[in-house]
């Protein structure tokens, strides 16, 4: 089959990677790819929003099946646009995609069907002075969030009455989030131990993958701005265990599967469920994601044993009930590269040295990295992920993936020393 990844990330090289594993495939493009995808998949000069161009690519090269990484194509429609011409894709089509692109939705959706997430109210830009008045008087910490995509960036946690007047008239006020700051979601703060779960979904059944916690924040014990995800590791049982997965499963992606195919929007793709775990062991959406976790995909794909790419078109088939998954007994560690600057302005076209040098067992995904004069740099905030395997447990492939971050080396390279230990 040849086989089509859309996107450019750390995420896209594990899912090629992955991909190329099975027989079925027989060639693999990568549009647009990175420096350490395109070792791998021929490059296809066509980036990841330009629906119209990848339809055109896909249906005049006759591709058998597209994986799209990204969540912004899934709100463009992409899944709708290779559906209506005949093509096959795996992901939601836009209006189930909603559950990500639209944080109002997925709130009211969650609120009506009794799916655990926490209090919350919307406003709309238009409605500041109400929005103004009702974080007088909330409880904090408190959160507000932008409706719309915001690459990860949309949510700010404010400990006191000042910040949430300064997030607001950020939002509202300075449009810091563009259009997808028009509608905002006030909520509760949650407290717990948060941990990501994908759900490869077919519209009515689904296979759950090994849970995984990402690190969202740049610096060490959870401190500092923001990221798009410095590390992650995987299988996160410690924190999502067995009785943890079954109340997932039963109170949040039974009922969405089941909610969303009566209401017309039929889930198929991946559900990724930020979940906050309370110290009972009760688990609360933070956030629906429908497409896969970066870095999380990272830890989590290499620990599938059975074939991806038959698993994704049971998906897209209706058929994933008779999907049979096999995973590894192994732990796995990945460490974020960052650039100097990163999550603010962060450099780039620093030579990345060492790759040759990194040990067998350890995998290394290419997330911003380009091909300049035959060399490899950075080309992004986040540029190369370090993932340690061990069938030792979970501290070695700690101990693995930290050896081989110091052999891969570029000017001001960060990255976290403390990804994994809440797994310990
Ligand atoms: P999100 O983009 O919605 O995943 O939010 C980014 C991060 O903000 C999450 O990973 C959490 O650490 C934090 N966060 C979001 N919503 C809440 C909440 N209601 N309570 C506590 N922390 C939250
Ligand atoms: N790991 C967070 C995300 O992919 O949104």
């Amino acid at each position: 089959m040849k086989v089509l990844v859309i996107g450019s990330g750390g995420r896209e090289h594990a899912i090629a990677w992955k991909l190329i594993q099975s027989p079925k495939v027989t060639k693999l493009f990568a549009a647009p790819g990175n420096a350490g995808i395109n070792q791998i998949a021929e490059e296809v000069k066509i980036k990841a929003d330009d629906v119209e161009g990848l339809l055109k690519f896909a249906s005049d090269n006759a591709i058998d099946f597209t994986v799209c990484g990204p969540e912004v194509p899934l709100e463009l429609g992409i899944v709708d646009e290779f559906y209506k011409n005949g093509l096959k894709i795996f992901g939601p089509q836009k209006s189930a995609a909603k559950l990500e692109h639209s944080k109002i939705f997925a709130k009211e959706f969650m609120k009506q069907h009794n799916i655990p997430t926490a209090g919350f109210e919307t406003f709309s830009s238009g409605k500041k002075e109400k929005a103004l008045a009702y974080i007088k008087g909330s409880k904090y910490p408190l959160v507000i969030k932008a409706d719309g995509l915001a690459a990860g960036k949309g949510v700010i946690i404010c400990s006191n009455e000042t910040e949430a007047i300064a997030a607001i008239e950020e939002i509202f006020g300075d449009k810091v989030f563009g259009s997808a700051g028009e509608n905002i979601v006030v909520e509760d703060y949650l407290t717990g131990a948060e941990a990501s779960v994908f759900a490869i979904c077919d519209g009515t059944d689904y296979v759950v993958l090994p849970p995984a916690q990402d690190h969202k924040k740049i610096g060490e014990g959870e401190t500092g701005k923001n990221t798009g995800g410095m590390g992650s590791y995987a299988p996160a049982n410690k924190i999502v265990t067995e009785a943890v997965l079954d109340r997932t499963k039963k109170r949040i992606i039974e009922p969405v599967l089941a909610k969303m195919k009566s209401e017309g929007s039929e889930f198929r793709g991946v559900l990724y469920c930020g979940l906050m775990i309370d110290n009972k062991g009760d688990p609360y959406v933070i956030e629906f994601n429908t497409r896969f976790g970066d870095p999380e995909t990272q830890v989590v794909l290499p620990m599938i044993e059975s074939d991806l790419l038959e698993l994704l078109i049971a998906s897209t088939e209706g058929n994933i009930k008779e999907h049979e998954l096999k995973v590894s007994a192994d732990d796995y560690c990945c460490v974020v590269l960052a650039s100097g600057g990163y999550p603010d302005k962060y450099e780039t076209g620093k030579v990345i040295t060492g790759l040759e040098k990194v040990t067998k067992d350890c995998l290394l995904f290419h997330a911003g990295t380009s091909l300049k004069d035959g060399k490899i740099v950075s080309s992004g905030g986040r540029v190369m992920n370090v993932v340690g395997k061990s069938d030792k447990g979970l501290r070695d492939a700690i101990d693995s993936a930290y050896a081989n971050a110091e052999l891969v080396n570029f000017e001001n390279k960060v990255y976290r020393k403390d990804i994994g230990s809440k797994g310990l």
